[in-house]
Formats: C-alpha cells, structure tokens, sequence
C-alpha cells in the first residue's frame, strides 16, 4: 500500500483534491465513463470542498462521472438531515453539474432490503466496477459500515452498527437512542473490486487503527487490514493519524 503523510488534513485533501481529478481524466481517457463510490463522515469533507474549488475553475466536469455511495442507514429518510444521502448533497452534488440519472445513492427505506442490496452489486458490474473508491476509516476499523467481524467476502448487505459506532455517531443524532441501529453498506469484496482505492485518516484517534489498518494482521477484527491485499491502495493520512506507524513514508 502507498502511504502519503501529510501536516495536517487541508493539504492531504487538496493533494488527494487533485490527484483524484488525475485518475477521473486517466480513467475517461481510456473508457466512456468512470465510475465512482464515496464516503460521508468528517473526514472527506475538506477533500469535497477542495473538489468543489476544482470543479468550480472548470478543470473538470462531471458528465461521465457516475457516482455510487458507499454506505446508508437503514429506515431514514432521503431527506433526513442524518441521512448519506442528504450529506452527499450537501457536501458535493449540490456544487457541482451532474445527471440526476448518474447519481445511485444508496437507498436506506427500500421494502426488500435483500434484494435491494443484490441490485446495487447488479448495478455496479453492469457499469463495469467501481474505478475510483473513497474510504474513510472507523476507530475501530471498519470501511463503510462493514464493522469488526466482517468478512473478506462480503457484498452489498443490510448490518448492524456496532455499539462502538453508535457512540461515536450520537453526536450527529443528539442521543445514541436516536442513533439508528442497522444500515445498508457495500460489501469488503465489493470495496476490494475497485481498481483504485483513496483512504483517508487526519487526527491522533485515527492513530491506533491506522497502524493496525497497515501494520497489523489481516484480519476481521480490522476490516480496514484487508486494504493490504488491494493492489492499489493508498492512504492519505496526517502527521496525527501516521504517529503509532513504524515505517514512515513522506508526501
Ligand atoms: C461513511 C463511512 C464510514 C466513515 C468512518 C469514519 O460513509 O464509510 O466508514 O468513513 O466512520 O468516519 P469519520 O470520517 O467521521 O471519522
């Protein structure tokens, strides 16, 4: 895995910003259109701003981009402003011009969610895989929501939240018992299939499972370790988030 360490979150993002934007023309140079799957969470919101900042001075545009995301909580709104979907707007597909028919934000209030699930994979293939994947990391290890215990193996599949997780999300939900407790995620497999993966970490508390993401075993207890048998992947940390790794890489 290729790791760049960064001072500090702005200049991670603005770097990832731009070469990101690289692989979207890399990617469109070869093929029609270029498919992608995105993270919500705090940590790529500066990267969206700067993407934003990108798309705005007309480096890029989005016509044959499609987007996928990676992640939903189960029975909430579109428009709840807890919703993926609602910070997928708000944070990128609100500033920038794409087709409406080119957005396939994972739906979290569909009645069979087994068969909901099996049409999103359907769909990815029939795209021709994800080229482009975002992650951010959970403190406990988890990409999406394929918490602890996931398999290498999985697919787009309803999960519970660990409670872990709903801790840390209370804060967005004022309680953790409005925090909701299952949602919809790709699957490992699913993240693994793409041709080239960003992951990004800024801060101290991301420190532990970073080191554990790269240096440990590759395991479930660490969904994030199964990154290491990606053969692109690359990480964009901080100074903060690289502090507990024994090799060091520079930017
Ligand atoms: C959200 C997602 C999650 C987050 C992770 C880190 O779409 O995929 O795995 O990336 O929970 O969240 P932040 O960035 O808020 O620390």
């Amino acid at each position: 895995m290729k790791i760049s360490i960064f001072d500090n979150k702005e200049k991670g993002s603005k770097n990832l910003a731009l070469l990101f934007v690289n692989k979207i023309q890399e990617v469109l140079s070869k093929k029609s259109i270029c498919t992608i799957s995105l993270a919500t969470g705090s940590s790529p919101i500066t990267f969206y701003k700067e993407l934003i900042k990108i798309f705005k001075s007309k480096k890029v545009d989005f016509d044959n981009i499609i987007i996928f995301n990676l992640d939903e909580f189960l029975d909430i709104e579109p428009n709840s402003i807890n919703s993926y979907n609602y910070y997928m707007h708000k944070h990128l597909l609100n500033h920038i011009r794409i087709k409406e028919k080119n957005i396939n934000l994972l739906s979290g209030n569909r009645k069979n969610i087994t068969e909901y699930c099996k049409s999103i994979e359907t769909k990815i293939k029939k795209y021709g895989g994800i080229d482009i994947q975002i992650l951010g990391i959970g403190r406990n290890g988890h990409i999406g929501f394929n918490e602890p215990g996931s398999k290498k193996s999985s697919l787009t599949r309803s999960v519970n939240i660990s409670h872990d997780s709903i801790s840390i999300l209370a804060k967005d939900f004022k309680n953790s018992n409005n925090v909701p407790k299952k949602a919809i995620t790709l699957g490992i497999k699913t993240i693994l299939s793409a041709k080239k993966i960003y992951l990004m970490a800024w801060g101290l508390n991301k420190s532990i499972i970073i080191k554990e993401a790269i240096e440990g075993n590759i395991d479930k207890s660490c969904p994030a370790s199964f990154l290491q048998l990606h053969n692109d992947a690359e990480f964009f940390i901080d100074k903060n988030a690289s502090s507990k790794l024994s090799i060091k890489s520079k930017s």
